[in-house]
């Protein structure tokens, strides 16, 4: 997959990449994550990106041209599944939505910035925005991130152990169970002793169970959706 991500912030965006499961998928070559500084498609001489709003008003706005001319010069490259931007008012990120996005080849992710972009640019450029909750950053740059991890760790080969993607929280609405490691006492605290029982079909049925409990006590409306018709992305 090949992930194109537009701010006016790049060195926001310098280290999420490249550490841990990310730097992997990196290296197996599964992801290929580009990080375009938009002033690079400011055509005036102080690398001007924002303007003052029509109407009046305080804050800045990005301007049309550059996300106009940044866009026709990667389309001219690559064709894209979905042109992203990052919005407190976009669709949640959720599992289902991650999911849906891992199975596409080349996205391109635009981080607002100031009081928001020019309305044109969502009208006739993005075809997808995306909130990481209902809370406003300063940026989308940091959201951005969060898609992109969402992403890049479901990508197939990036997680060593093929299956542990699937058995994450959320997968099919439940959140994960409790995991332990040694020691198997510590303070007198005890891992469950059936974990240490060898016994597979019992361990998976207790992990099972584990996850209903704690999703019954934490997250109830996940639970919920279960009954409900499914509006699930995947
Ligand atoms: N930009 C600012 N706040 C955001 C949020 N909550 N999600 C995505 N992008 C944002």
């Amino acid at each position: 997959m090949h992930i194109d991500v537009i701010t006016v912030v790049p060195a926001l965006l310098e280290s999420p990449f490249n550490h841990s499961i990310m730097q992997r998928a990196k290296d197996k070559g599964l992801l290929t994550v580009n990080v375009i500084d938009l002033r690079d498609y400011s055509k005036t001489t102080y690398k001007q990106v924002d303007d003052y709003q029509y109407g009046g008003g305080a804050g800045m706005v990005m301007m049309i041209e550059p996300i106009a001319d940044c866009i026709a010069d990667l389309k001219s490259k690559r064709t894209y599944d979905e042109v992203i931007y990052m919005s407190p008012d976009g669709q949640l990120l959720e599992q289902g939505l991650a999911n849906r996005l891992s199975l596409y080849k080349n996205l391109i992710i635009l981080c607002g910035h100031y009081k928001g972009i020019d309305e044109r640019v969502r009208e006739h450029f993005v075809t997808l925005e995306i909130s990481i909750g209902n809370y406003v950053l300063s940026g989308g740059e940091l959201a951005a991130a969060v898609v992109v991890d969402a992403i890049g760790r479901l990508l197939p080969g990036v997680l060593n152990n093929e299956t542990s993607a699937l058995e994450d929280s959320f997968q099919d609405d439940l959140i994960a169970p409790p995991v332990y490691t040694r020691p198997a006492s510590f303070n007198g605290w005890e891992v469950p002793p059936i974990l240490l029982s060898g016994h597979e079909a019992k361990i998976k049925q207790w992990r099972l169970e584990e996850s209903l409990k704690r999703t019954k006590e934490r997250r109830p409306e996940l639970i919920n959706k279960w009954d409900a018709p499914s509006n699930k992305e995947t």
